[in-house]
């Protein structure tokens, strides 16, 4: 079985598990931040090496306020949680998105997750945290804009390759296999770019009932499809 490089998620299905279930919203995503840490180490230990997830969109701010707050409550717990587990499982974090609109102690425990883990040779783990695809983008053409005015880039060496340097993934390889759980068959703003030739899966397992064996499922999925990159 070929194991995908990149698996990407778009970890979906909290609040109506939670709702089923008759718990609060806030249940659901707290389950799924502890889903969360299991699928990281069966992913590593399946043979994938890089895993980006979706854990707040650009959108998601138009949420209620209430939920708004204890998804930030929970991102500061996770965070500080995950600067551990990347210690102990060897695992090199990068947070794709504008962190610039979170709270500034969640910025420093992201920034400090992400230059604690830098040197770690394990999975390579991508949280997308107030990530949209269209913003990013877009700030990566004001950046790419500001080096053409600064005389650091002149516009003939502008190619794909260049332009996936400005993006929050830069150095990451595109996803091998989208995941989507919960039923929604769209892409919410996602990785827009990175997932042009990428194969597509979608569950309706909700998040927080997403386990190994449904991951194997992708997989397995993925290995009978016949990818083809346009020959
Ligand atoms: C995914 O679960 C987590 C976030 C978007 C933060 P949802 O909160 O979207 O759960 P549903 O889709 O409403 O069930
Ligand atoms: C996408 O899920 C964002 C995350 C999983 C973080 P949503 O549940 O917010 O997406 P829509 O609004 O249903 O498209
Ligand atoms: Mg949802």
């Amino acid at each position: 079985m070929v194991i995908p490089q990149h698996v990407a998620i778009i970890l979906d299905g909290n609040g109506r598990w939670a709702k089923s279930k008759g718990m609060p919203r806030s249940y659901g995503h707290a389950k799924g931040a502890q889903n969360l840490e299991v699928i990281c180490e069966d992913a590593w230990n399946m043979g994938i090496k890089y895993l980006t997830v979706y854990l707040f969109s650009t959108e998601n701010w138009k949420r209620s306020p209430d939920e708004v707050d204890s998804l930030m409550r929970l991102f500061r717990r996770y965070t500080k949680t995950c600067i551990k587990t990347a210690r102990d499982n060897n695992m090199k974090v990068r947070v794709l998105g504008d962190p610039t609109a979170l709270a500034e102690d969640l910025q420093k425990s992201l920034a400090d997750l992400v230059e604690s883990s830098k040197d770690n040779t394990g999975l390579n783990f991508q949280i997308a945290l107030n990530y949209g695809s269209r913003d990013e983008i877009v700030r990566a053409i004001r950046r790419l804009a500001t080096d053409c005015v600064d005389g650091k880039l002149s516009i003939q060496d502008i190619t794909e390759e260049c332009f996936s340097g400005y993006l929050d993934t830069a150095g990451v390889p595109d996803p091998d296999l989208l995941i989507r759980t919960s039923g929604e068959l769209r892409l919410s703003n996602y990785l827009m770019w990175q997932l042009a030739y990428t194969e597509f899966y979608f569950t309706e397992v909700p998040w927080p009932d997403f386990t190994k064996e449904e991951l194997q499922k992708a997989i397995e999925k993925y290995n009978s499809r016949n990818r083809r990159y346009g020959a």
